[in-house]
């Protein structure tokens, strides 16, 4: 496995690479999981080339955000990186991404950059679409690999590569969770035992919501006083564990982020809440086909 540091070094293997087949590439910040893991693992199944970066992208942070307790463990991610067989891993620094007199950002606008996170996080979109977009050009992969877990992250950058006629194939992988069914993130690191524990009121909400909606879209409710009512499910869960906050449950389409009127698919189920002080997002999807995607939960066994 190789270790890509400088744009000069990427650049290189990127024309070696052009010449070896496809690339599958998959961005993360680092304080890697099972869930980073699982989208390595497709894009080597797909791929002749796998490509990993390792950026924790200062852009994307607010100014009262996590970005200087954001946990890291480079060697501890390298070493699970190797052991996936990757071939290379991006780890580029903050001033090669962004040089002094850096200026030009990538900007998403309309409701995928207002509601939900977008509403809670003003400026994240725009970090990650701007940090995304460089890394694309920078890479060059033919397909790139993003989880479920961050639904609208997954939708605003669908917008950018069908807005931007980016010749990227998007890859979406299920939520990989704990075998308690909270979803894995780097964040959980961030959470005391009884969190942790808390912490399940999520995928609860979530799994109480999705029955609702089947229940109520079957007793014919499905206009927007049914939508209200899988909502008020989720609530009422949240509602029920001192440890969360709630910061929304939303029931939207899942490409543009508008609020549903009726309960029908596609349709996203997202959460987010406050456990102590850690902010934790989770979703599910109702695909059009009308089959849902909950993830996958690890198995207990070691
Ligand atoms: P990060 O939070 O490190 O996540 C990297 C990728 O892993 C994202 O596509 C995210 O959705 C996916 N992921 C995280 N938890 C997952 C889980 N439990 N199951 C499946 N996939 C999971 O997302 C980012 O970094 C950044 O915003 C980035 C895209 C790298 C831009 O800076």
């Amino acid at each position: 496995m190789r270790v890509i540091k400088t744009l000069d070094e990427l650049a290189a293997a990127r024309r070696a690479w052009a010449q070896s087949g496809t690339v599958g590439f998959v961005p993360t910040m680092g304080y890697l999981h099972a869930g980073h893991l699982s989208l390595a693992q497709r894009a080597r199944a797909e791929n002749d080339i796998t490509v990993v970066s390792i950026f924790l992208n200062p852009t994307q942070f607010g100014p009262s955000e996590d970005l200087s307790r954001y946990p890291r463990d480079l060697p501890h991610d390298l070493a699970l990186l190797e052991r996936a067989q990757v071939d290379a891993v991006f780890t580029p620094t903050a001033s090669g991404i962004y040089p002094a007199g850096f200026s030009t950002y990538v900007e998403p606008t309309g409701l995928l950059a207002e509601r939900l996170e977008a509403a809670t996080r003003p400026g994240h979109y725009r970090g990650v679409a701007t940090v995304v977009a460089k890394l694309f050009l920078l890479v060059a992969p033919r397909r790139a690999y993003f989880g479920q877990k961050d639904a609208q992250q997954v939708a605003v950058i669908r917008q950018m590569i069908a807005d931007l006629n980016m010749p990227i194939s998007l890859r979406v992988s299920p939520t990989v969770r704990e075998a308690d069914g909270l979803a894995m993130s780097s964040r959980n690191a961030y959470l005391n035992a009884e969190q942790r524990v808390a912490a399940t009121v999520l995928s609860r909400a979530l799994e109480a919501g999705r029955v609702a909606f089947e229940r109520t879209r079957s007793d014919g409710l499905v206009g927007a006083p049914g939508v209200e009512a899988v909502k008020q499910t989720m609530v009422a869960i949240l509602a029920d564990e001192p440890a969360a906050a709630l910061d929304y449950a939303d029931v939207c389409h899942p490409d543009t982020f508008a609020p549903l009127t009726e309960l029908a698919a596609p349709a996203l189920l997202a959460i987010a809440a406050k456990v102590g002080s850690t902010r934790l997002i989770d979703n599910f999807l109702l695909r059009a086909d009308g089959t849902w995607d909950m993830g996958a939960r690890l198995s207990q066994e070691p």
